[in-house]
């Protein structure tokens, strides 16, 4: 159910895609998960933050049904490119059929497994990384991130506020507050990234490197 205030923001805003519109509609037949959604409004920040930086060549972790991959897509020139890392192959041919129907087979390279063991032998070759797969893993993420994004380019990090969990009066031990945790330390300390975090939804971190 839409609050007043999320209707307001609806209506005041590019409106979605019937492909998105779609991909959210059976994300929640299909799915046990669609809270994992980033949803319209982070969904649009998303194709803007790929426009505004000019960005060709993007990375996602975490592809789950495909809706932020088909807003990072859709921000794109048309020679432009998101490499989508998602570990569980079921999802595989909900993710296709989105993109499809967005019309954006041409720009996307869906990558089915593990984007810890995937081989990655370049030098700064992404303008811009969206990381939103296992919060457990967001430290190990970031070390693997930083070596393949390019000088000027720009990392966001999804739900990195928790739930208020990492700055409760007692942070939960679970792992993945943990992570996430660990994840925003180690993204403040790092000499070569400026950071900011947007209390957007559970939190969205923008991080740029440093030329
Ligand atoms: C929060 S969901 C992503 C939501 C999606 N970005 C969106 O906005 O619609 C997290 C996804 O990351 C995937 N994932 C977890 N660990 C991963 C890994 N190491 N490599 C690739 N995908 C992973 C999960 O299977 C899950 O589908």
């Amino acid at each position: 159910m839409e609050t007043p205030e999320e209707r307001y923001i609806r209506e005041h805003s590019e409106p979605e895609s019937d492909a998105l519109r779609w991909i959210t509609r059976e994300t929640f037949l299909r799915t046990h998960y669609p809270r994992m959604l980033c949803g319209p409004v982070q969904g649009r920040l998303l194709t803007l933050l790929v426009q505004v930086t000019g960005a060709r060549r993007v990375l996602e972790i975490g592809t789950f049904t495909g809706y932020a991959t088909v807003c990072l897509a859709s921000g794109l020139p048309e020679d432009g490119v998101v490499d989508t890392y998602e570990i569980d192959e079921e999802r595989e041919s909900l993710i296709r059929e989105g993109i499809s129907r967005a019309g954006l087979s041409g720009r996307i390279n869906l990558h089915i497994g593990d984007f810890l063991k995937a081989d990655l032998n370049e030098d700064e070759t992404y303008d811009l990384v969206y990381i939103d797969g296992n919060k457990r893993e967001y430290p190990a993420y970031l070390q693997r991130i930083v070596p393949i994004l390019k000088s000027g380019g720009l990392i966001l990090a999804d739900d990195t506020l928790w739930d208020g969990k990492p700055f409760a009066e007692t942070v939960p031990e679970d792992a993945q507050t943990q992570g996430i945790c660990r994840f925003n330390e180690l993204a403040a300390a790092d000499p070569h990234l400026e950071a900011v975090i947007l209390p957007l939804r559970h939190g969205l971190t923008l991080l740029r490197k440093k030329r």
